[in-house]
């Protein structure tokens, strides 16, 4: 099936590695040049944009932090100075700090805040920015935990509810300018995130002993569902948040 994507470029914060780098790696292989960004590991990002580039696109490598203005602000003009204009927007860099409800503190709360939801903010205002008369897609990579509570998870999981409720409002208002505004949610995906969580193990075993599909998402399952959102084929979704969690939440 062609996907009718070639030729576009894209932007998917925090790909150097994990499923943003799926992501980035599956725009590739439908043709689209990608531009990558990330926050402190460069050499994990040059790796990627080297994959990218052996699929026969171009790649760009820019660090920055999503949760300051002016960061997304220098991503957003150093992609328009290099490809003047961008059509794919995948806001997936997200952090947090994993702690029980008691011992958070403002300080965590915020950071978690900042990155996962408000960052969606300049991310959005800056691709209509950019690309006033083009056709824009933006996808935004949530998790489950904005409508469950997961042990350790309150601040990101408060933070991913603000992040899916962004997406419906900036939907409505932008669907207009031209842009199509979704979100994934994806389950338990074993990357470098887990290594976080105290409880690491345990989350894998139960996550997989309780998905009806039998096995953990994978960050390619995440990836082929956000290329899916990119294509013309999904272009009278607006404003949802497709769950990819081999039916986990479906159960009582
Ligand atoms: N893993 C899961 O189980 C799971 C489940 C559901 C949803 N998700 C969501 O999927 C997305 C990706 O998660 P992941 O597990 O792949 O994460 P990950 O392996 O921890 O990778 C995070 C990526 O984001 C970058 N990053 C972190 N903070 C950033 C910031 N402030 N500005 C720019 N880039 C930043 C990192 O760059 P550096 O390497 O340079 O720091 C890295 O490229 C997140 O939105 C996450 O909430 C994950």
């Amino acid at each position: 099936m062609d996907l009718k994507l070639r030729g576009k470029r894209a932007l998917v914060t925090g790909s150097s590695r994990g499923i943003g780098r799926a992501i980035a790696l599956s725009l590739a292989d439908s043709k689209v040049d990608v531009a990558i960004n990330y926050l402190r590991n460069r050499t994990r990002a040059e790796e990627t944009a080297q994959e990218i580039e052996a699929r026969g696109v171009r790649a760009l490598v820019l660090k920055g932090n999503v949760a300051n203005p002016d960061h997304v602000e220098r991503i957003f003009s150093t992609i328009g100075e290099e490809w003047g204009g961008l059509d794919i927007v995948v806001s997936n860099a997200a952090s947090g700090v994993l702690k029980p409800a008691r011992e958070l503190t403002m300080h965590h709360f915020d950071w978690a805040m900042h990155i996962n939801a408000a960052a969606l903010l300049p991310i959005t205002q800056q691709f209509l920015k950019l690309s006033a008369t083009e056709e824009k897609i933006l996808v935004a990579v949530s998790s489950l935990g904005a409508l469950r509570a997961i042990p350790n998870y309150t601040a990101v999981g408060a933070s991913k509810a603000a992040l899916e409720s962004m997406v419906r409002h900036l939907a409505a208002e932008f669907a207009p300018e031209g842009m199509r505004i979704n979100a994934v949610s994806a389950g338990t995906v074993d990357t470098d995130a887990l290594l976080h969580f105290p409880n690491r193990e345990e989350l894998l075993e139960s996550a997989r002993a309780r998905t009806p599909a039998g096995r953990l998402v994978h960050p390619q399952d995440v990836a082929n569902v956000v290329v899916f959102l990119c294509t013309e084929y999904a272009s009278m979704i607006h404003g949802q948040t497709l769950i990819i969690d081999g039916g986990y939440s479906i159960l009582a």
